[in-house]
């Protein structure tokens, strides 16, 4: 089939890739001309593995323009990715989604369905086909289906080509029918329904997700306290197959283009229809304290960062994407610049990003050796292989004091009893294995 694709972001591009991997001829859309000639030579503008690779192998069935227009107007199928960025007061934004909907309106030549796969509120897919059909210059039939995308960063091929399920929210059965079409070679459930129960499962599903997240993380805190372990609390949970054991491990909050934003703007739809969602509300609440989680544990060592040299391992809201959106580094190192410290950061993918808000403040390391010396303390904030598998030794080697506050629970605690350091992470017990001498 002939598919175009609004937006070359995570969804939107992987999108259209993972189609032409499976037979499509898919046309990007980006109003970005730099980005439109990477793209060309196969390159992605975004850091996610797989993706370069499975671009170049479609390359022959991918095409990249910033002319909507002769993307749109011959398309079977025309699939919004474009951003829905949070807005002040927590809605989302819709004017990316709405603009791309003005223009396919003025572009298609012939019938075609528009799937919106970017996360929008309920009630939004109704509104964008109202617009496009009240929009139209030619005498075309049009359907809007929603098709909202679960892919998380860092696995997005992987989750989209071997997804979960497939949700189709089509108010007309031909237009769900076409898109089963195009979801043919798909090997995933195929759930259809009515556009704004497509809608509520993206966000319930996320804001379920999130909630998990905070569960677990106001259970890891109670567990410091009364000397139980979050690890094994979370592996005797999730044996119970009605719990699961994904998404138990506890840290310093969830971070990320999704649930932050999501969690909000369905808290933010529930209070506009007279409601308050309280199980969501608190997952958004726990989640904005527990980011400030080691800025507190800290204080048990120092009253104040004036004069420390602190090392930062990882700066990413997650391992396996350079995204630094509601990262957790984004509210503890302006907190600790600001109350004098000298900042030592590590990320084997996030510096570029990061430097572009703190180019001079912090002194970019190339080496987690090189981060780690003369420092007073190390905070660890991403999971990183490169972390998980540094030799616990180094702290103690490398280190003025080998203080480790781990908001990732990289280590298991019997190898940290051995490595000679003061370690404290999240919802297990501070191991203090310092020589005396180093106290
Ligand atoms: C998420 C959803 O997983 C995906 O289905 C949806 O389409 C978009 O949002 P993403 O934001 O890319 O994907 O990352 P994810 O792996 O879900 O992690 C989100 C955040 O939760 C990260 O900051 C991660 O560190 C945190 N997290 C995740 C935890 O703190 N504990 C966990 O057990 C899992």
């Amino acid at each position: 089939m002939k598919i175009a694709v609004a937006g070359t972001g995570y969804v939107g591009l992987v999108t259209g890739v993972c189609l032409a991997e499976n037979g499509h001829f898919v046309t990007c859309v980006d109003i970005d001309n730099k980005k439109i000639a990477l793209m060309k030579q196969g390159v992605s503008p975004i850091y996610e593995p797989g993706l370069d690779e499975l671009m170049k192998k479609n390359i022959d069935k991918l095409n990249f323009t910033t002319n909507y227009k002769d993307a749109y107007k011959q398309a079977d199928v025309i699939f919004i990715g474009v951003g829905t960025p949070e807005k002040q007061d927590g809605s989302a934004n819709l004017g990316y989604v709405y603009g791309v909907a003005e223009q396919i309106a003025q572009s298609i030549e012939k019938d075609c369905i528009v799937v919106i796969k970017s996360t929008v509120p309920i009630g939004t897919n109704d509104k964008i086909e109202s617009l496009i059909k009240n929009k139209l210059i030619n005498n075309v039939r049009v359907a809007v289906v929603s098709n909202p995308e679960f892919l998380a960063q860092g696995t997005a091929i992987r989750d989209t080509l071997h997804a979960s399920r497939i949700v189709i929210g089509a108010e007309e059965s031909y237009a769900g029918e076409i898109l089963k079409e195009v979801y043919k070679n798909f090997n995933a459930p195929i759930l259809v329904t009515n556009r704004k129960s497509a809608e509520m499962i993206k966000y319930a599903s996320n804001d379920f997700l999130a909630l998990k997240i905070s569960f677990i993380n106001e259970i890891a805190n109670l567990c410091e306290d009364i000397g139980a372990n979050i690890e094994d609390v979370a592996l005797g949970m999730g044996y119970d197959r009605r719990i699961g054991n994904r998404f138990l491990n506890a840290g310093i909050g969830y971070g990320g283009s999704c649930f932050p934003k999501d969690t909000k703007a369905l808290h933010w739809l529930a209070n506009f229809h007279d409601q308050e969602l309280k199980t969501v509300k608190a997952a958004i609440d726990v989640n904005e304290n527990q980011k400030l989680k080691l800025i507190k544990k800290s204080r048990k060592y120092f009253s104040s960062f004036n004069g420390l040299n602190v090392a930062i391992l990882g700066l990413t809201f997650k391992p396996g994407t350079d995204d630094l959106r509601e990262a957790p580094s984004l509210v503890n190192i302006p907190i600790m610049l600001e109350d004098g410290a000298s900042i030592k950061a590590w990320d084997p993918v996030g510096v570029k990003n990061f430097k572009r808000i703190y180019p001079n403040e912090v002194m970019y390391c190339t080496s987690i050796e090189d981060t780690l010396k003369d420092a007073d303390v190390c905070f660890i904030f991403t999971e990183w292989e490169e972390i998980k598998h540094f030799e616990l030794s180094k702290y103690c080697d490398l280190m003025k004091k080998p203080l480790v506050i781990d908001g990732r629970n990289c280590y298991d605690l019997n190898s940290v009893k051995k490595a000679n350091i003061i370690y404290d992470s999240i919802g297990r017990q501070r191991v203090v294995s310092l020589e005396p001498e180093l106290v």
